[in-house]
């Protein structure tokens, strides 16, 4: 019912609350760590305030204090913010963490992501699922972008929160994150109601990164088609340079730079094709049948589009193989599981 919802949201503020005042005005050796760890990463000044930035103790201290406000420890639990101890009491779920609340289109914190201070495993530790929560269609930071988003036209999706935070910072502001999760069709859905022409999708140059970007292709399905008419918004992606992620460019290199790259983005099946082709040695026609195979998969879950048609014409070409055959094999094929 909504009353519980609204219940889990309130806990979810107070949670927010109470971690952004330990972290600006917590005493002790871990909230000060806390604090220099944030500014050490340009995270000082209004950062905190703008994203309302926290520290968690851990240690009891926000089950007590939610006890305290009247909240009861299933709603704790509920909301992900408490565990169930094995026998004992209700424990805190994050601590010692600086943390980022996750809020919804309309600001409302529906959960947390906490990032260990320094280095340490997990490095961030994320809400579960909760009735409030749902990582395949959150995007963090949507509340803050979407006037950008409204106004260029143009969506740009990155894999962390830091590089959301970096990115506005720097004053690219029409910039969100997925959850630690692939970007999904749900995702696109909620983006392109914000932004009209363009999703960009600027993955890390690392190898997860990479991962990231092949689970990308997944999605891409007939209902994304242009001849579906559904999608106006056109799907582009880019991967960093140099092993760096988006925070890490824009540190280094500027905002143009940034933007620079983003405008050169390609198509997101062009991008996956290109980087299939980049495997291969297409001087051997072994490499280029392997190539084929690898880059039909590609296409295969859209292969009666003509957009897939279109595309295969193309490989034809950069293959040296015959049009009809390069179709045939598209015809044949059955989509990969990625
Ligand atoms: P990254 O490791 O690229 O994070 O993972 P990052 O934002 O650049 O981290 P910093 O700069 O070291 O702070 C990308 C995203 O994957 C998820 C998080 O959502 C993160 O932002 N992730 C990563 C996890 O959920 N758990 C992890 O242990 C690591
Ligand atoms: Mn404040
Ligand atoms: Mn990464
Ligand atoms: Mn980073
Ligand atoms: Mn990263």
């Amino acid at each position: 019912p909504a009353s519980r919802k609204a219940r889990l949201k309130e806990v979810c503020a107070r949670t927010a609350e109470f971690y952004h005042t330990q972290l600006m005005r917590g005493r002790g050796p871990e909230a000060d760590a806390a604090r220099s760890y944030l500014a050490g990463r340009g995270f000082g000044g209004d950062v905190p305030n703008t994203w309302n930035l926290g520290f968690a103790p851990g240690r009891g201290a926000l089950v007590r204090h939610l006890s305290q406000l009247g909240f009861s420890t299933a709603d704790m639990i509920d909301a992900n913010v408490a565990l169930a101890g094995r026998g004992g009491p209700v424990r805190d779920r994050f601590y010692n963490r600086v943390m980022f609340p996750i809020f919804d289109v309309s600001g409302d914190c529906i959960a947390f992501g906490g990032r260990v201070i320094g280095t340490g495993e997990p490095k961030y530790l994320n809400s579960q699922e909760t009735p409030l929560f749902h990582k395949s269609q959150v995007l963090y930071g949507l509340d803050h972008a979407k006037a950008a988003m409204a106004s260029s036209g143009v969506a740009i999706v990155v894999e962390g929160y830091t590089d959301v935070i970096a990115l506005h910072e720097a004053g690219i502001k029409n910039v969100v994150a997925t959850l630690g999760t692939a970007l999904t069709l749900r995702h696109i859905r909620v983006l392109s109601r914000h932004a009209s022409k363009r999703i960009v999708y600027l993955f890390d140059g690392d190898a997860a990164g990479q991962r990231a970007a092949d689970r990308a292709l997944a999605f891409i399905d007939k209902s994304m088609t242009p001849e579906a008419g559904r999608s106006q918004v056109d799907l582009v992606a880019v991967t960093l340079p140099d092993n760096l992620d988006p925070a890490e460019f824009v540190a280094a290199r500027g905002a143009d730079a940034l933007r620079a790259l983003v405008d050169d983005a390609k198509p997101l099946l062009e991008y996956g094709i290109e980087r299939r082709l980049a495997n291969h040695d297409l001087q051997a026609a072994e490499g280029r049948a392997r190539a084929l195979e690898d880059c039909l998969g590609v296409l295969a879950p859209i292969k009666e589009s003509i957009l897939a048609k279109d595309y295969a014409v193309r490989l034809a070409g950069r293959l040296r193989l015959r049009e009809n055959d390069v179709l045939e094999a598209l015809a044949a094929k059955e989509p990969p599981r990625f």
